[in-house]
C-alpha cells in the first residue's frame, strides 16, 4: 500500500506537496470515488487511479548523467526564464529532477533523475556521497589555509565538514586544485576557498558518487543503461545501509 500523494507523485503528475493540493481539490478519483482525504493510501498493483479523467501508471525510472555547461540554471523552474538543464533534453517524456545543484556559472556533472529514493540518497549528507571538483582559483592558498580547508572551515552557516583538497597546478598566476566535499551548501566551494582568502573563477563538477563524467563535452548527456543503473543504486544503498 502506498500514500496517494505518493503514488501521484512517482507517477510524475508533480512533487509530493502539489499532489497532496491536487487532491484536496477533488481532482482524483480512486476505483471510481472522488478522493480529497490526505492520508489516503492504494494499492498501486490493484486500484484505478484517475486524474482529471487520466489513468495515471508510475513513470519508468530514468538516469541522466548530463555535462551542464556554464550559463544554464539546475532549477526545474526559473523566474528570469534563463536556460535550464532540463531545455538541453530531447525526447525525454519523464519528469526528471536535478539531484543537487550547480551554480548558473559552475559546470560539470549534474545527476537527474525521477527516482526519488535513490535522489535522497545521493543528496543527503548523512550518507556522505563524495563530489569532486575542479577549481581555477586566483592564488595558491597557504599550507595553513590547505589545512583548514581540509579539517573544516567555519561558514556564516556553521563549519564545513572535512574535505580533500590537492594543488594539481599553477601557471600564469591560476591555479587548479581539486577538492572532494561531502556536503552540498549552496556555493558551498566558493564560500570555502573564500573564507581562505581565494576566490574561484571556475568551478566544475567532475565526480558525484561513483558517477563520472567520462567523455561527456558540455551540453551533452547520456542515459544510464538499465544494468548501469541497477549497479548504481545497487552501490549506494548498500554503502547506505553500512551508514544509516
Ligand atoms: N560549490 C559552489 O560554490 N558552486 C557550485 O556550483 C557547486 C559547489
Amino acid at each position: 500500500m502506498e500514500r496517494l500523494h505518493k503514488f501521484l507523485a512517482r507517477c510524475g503528475a508533480a512533487s509530493r506537496r502539489e499532489c497532496e493540493k491536487i487532491i484536496s481539490q477533488g481532482r482524483v478519483r480512486v476505483n471510481g470515488k472522488t478522493i480529497i482525504e490526505p492520508g489516503f493510501t492504494v494499492d498501486p498493483e490493484k486500484d484505478k487511479i484517475f486524474l482529471d479523467e487520466k489513468i495515471l501508471k508510475p513513470e519508468e525510472k530514468i538516469y541522466i548523467i548530463l555535462f551542464k555547461p556554464r550559463g544554464c540554471v539546475s532549477t526545474v523552474k526559473d523566474p528570469q526564464n534563463r536556460l535550464k538543464v532540463i531545455d538541453l533534453l530531447k525526447g525525454i517524456k519523464q519528469r526528471v529532477y536535478p539531484v543537487g545543484r550547480l551554480d548558473y556559472d559552475s559546470e560539470g556533472l549534474l545527476f537527474l533523475t525521477n527516482d526519488g529514493e535513490l535522489a535522497n540518497f545521493m543528496i543527503h549528507p548523512r550518507y556522505e556521497v563524495e563530489k569532486v571538483y575542479l577549481a581555477v582559483l586566483d592564488n595558491i592558498p597557504g599550507k595553513n589555509d590547505l589545512e583548514r580547508l581540509q579539517r573544516g572551515i567555519m561558514l556564516d552557516d556553521g563549519k564545513t565538514s572535512p574535505s580533500r583538497v590537492k594543488v594539481i597546478n599553477e601557471a600564469a598566476g591560476k591555479v587548479l586544485v581539486e577538492i572532494r566535499i561531502h556536503e552540498g551548501r549552496k556555493h558551498q566551494v566558493k564560500r570555502m576557498f573564500e573564507a581562505a582568502g581565494r576566490k574561484v573563477l571556475n568551478l566544475k563538477r567532475v565526480k558525484m558518487g561513483p558517477l563520472e563524467l567520462g567523455r561527456l563535452k558540455p551540453g551533452e548527456y547520456k542515459i544510464l543503461s538499465e544494468k548501469e543503473a541497477e549497479e548504481l543504486k545497487k552501490g549506494i544503498m548498500d554503502e547506505h545501509k553500512g551508514k544509516a
